[in-house]
């Protein structure tokens, strides 16, 4: 099994290409289910969370061939309706074609993704979204068995009581080609979303975002095929703004948008990193001492649980004593024992952890447990001095792109073993 091996301590200075966002290609890929006809994707990170949502696309009928970061999506005339726990279980995302499967072809099998390391992570709501739009379903065998009872979804006035990112995914794809009107409410802002509803209006579909967390969909027949280049990654682009912060370094995010990481360039100017706005990117300059600042992560515009771990990383090595708290998922801490190994000083109480900061970390061996708790590990193997070996790195290929080339291009000294 691969390992990253790092001999910390290194400033890290240069460009840092930000690739296409992860989050944003899982569901755009799922919306191929939607036409039969063929469409294109560019900008598609080369991850294995894309690998696997290829894999289960193709199982289902759907020619995937790619050339670079560019993916041409052509449906077959058989299109299989059913997802297999083999593809589904890998990723929770894989839930994401219940929607497109069912609201196109009135029935759906789809495994249920299961829990995973960071929590739960139940699909009660996307399950209870579908039931009252009208599709019959029951949970047997491990399976999400969905039937559409009366030929067509139909519109529904529908009140998330969570503002879950992937069930609104989910209820957008399949009330576009509903019946009649949906009004979805509380609905996740997570410009990930946006980008989907970009595609799907692309697509004809009658998609459109009200001020006020609802989101209004007026279904269509039928929809076409579709061209799109994926936005920039803005978690990638927050953890390499972290590296650059960590080692004092000076770094320029290419391609990365500011607009969509207002919380977390606050955060990290509170924490004494200044910015520089290029037309094509953010230059992070990192601080001589990083500051103490507590954060309480939240739905967007709020700062994002998937850079939790990361800041945690700093607030390890942070002057004074700072307070993190997890508001989205209820055990997304798995990194504490990891940081613990590097000498972080850090109690974990119910949803928050307590940090007294300490300004040397030492080299250690550890384990990655989840994607994003795997880059707090990176974060604290490049500060920390002596040789850093961090184990189970495919969490780490589920979401980071050619992340040891990235930070050796900025003078890490990191490889992969
Ligand atoms: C997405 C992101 C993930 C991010 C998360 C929160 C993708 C592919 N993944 O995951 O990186 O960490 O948003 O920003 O975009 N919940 C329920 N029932 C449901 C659905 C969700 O209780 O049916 C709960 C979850 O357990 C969690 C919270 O709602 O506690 C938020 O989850 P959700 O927004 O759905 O996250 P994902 O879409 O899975």
């Amino acid at each position: 099994m691969d390992k990253i091996s790092i001999l910390g301590g290194k400033t890290l200075e240069g460009i840092i290409p930000i690739s296409g966002s992860k989050n944003a290609s899982l569901p755009i890929l799922a919306s191929s289910l939607l036409t039969n006809e063929a469409s294109s994707l560019s900008n598609v990170p080369n991850l294995l969370d894309v690998i696997t949502m290829k894999d289960l696309l193709t199982s289902l009928g759907i020619n995937i061939t790619s050339n670079k970061k560019m993916l041409q999506l052509e449906p077959s005339n058989i299109i299989s309706t059913h997802a297999d726990y083999e593809l589904v279980r890998k990723m929770r995302a894989s839930v994401l074609v219940l929607g497109p499967l069912l609201t196109r072809y009135g029935e759906a099998e789809v495994s249920l993704p299961g829990g995973c390391a960071i929590g739960s992570r139940p699909v009660d709501i996307h399950i209870n979204a579908l039931k009252k739009m009208g599709t019959n379903i029951e949970i047997k065998d491990g399976y999400i068995k969905a039937k559409v009872i009366n030929k067509k979804l139909v519109g529904a006035d529908i009140t998330f009581p969570i503002a879950s990112v992937g069930a609104t995914e989910n209820i957008i794809m399949a009330a576009s080609l509903a019946k009649g009107k949906t009004l979805l409410r509380n609905v996740a802002l997570e410009p990930e979303v946006d980008d989907l509803i970009k595609v799907l209006n692309k697509m004809g579909a009658y998609i459109k975002r009200r001020n006020d967390n609802i989101i209004e969909i007026n279904g269509v027949n039928n929809l076409k095929g579709f061209s799109h280049a994926v936005m920039p990654d803005r978690i990638e682009a927050g953890t390499y703004a972290m590296a650059a912060v960590i080692t004092a370094g000076n770094i320029k995010l290419l391609n990365a948008d500011k607009k969509y990481l207002k919380s977390v360039l606050l955060y990290l100017n509170k924490v004494g990193a200044k910015f520089e706005y290029d037309q094509d990117g953010i230059i992070v300059q990192g601080p001589k001492i990083i500051n103490n600042v507590n954060i309480k992560t939240e739905v967007y515009p709020g700062f994002p649980t998937d850079l939790q771990a990361q800041a945690m990383a700093l607030m390890v090595v942070a002057e004074g004593s700072s307070v993190i708290e997890e508001s989205i998922f209820e055990n997304r801490f798995m990194h504490i024992a990891e940081l613990v190994r590097f000498g972080a000083i850090i109690k974990n109480i119910g949803f928050k952890a307590h940090i007294e900061g300490c300004n040397k970390l030492n080299a250690a061996q550890v384990m990655a447990t989840d994607l994003r708790a795997s880059s707090s590990l990176i974060l604290a193997g490049l500060k920390a001095e002596g040789k850093t070996i961090i184990n189970r790195v495919y969490h780490l290929d589920r979401g980071y792109e050619d992340l040891e080339k990235k930070l050796s291009n900025c003078g890490a000294n990191i490889r992969r073993i």
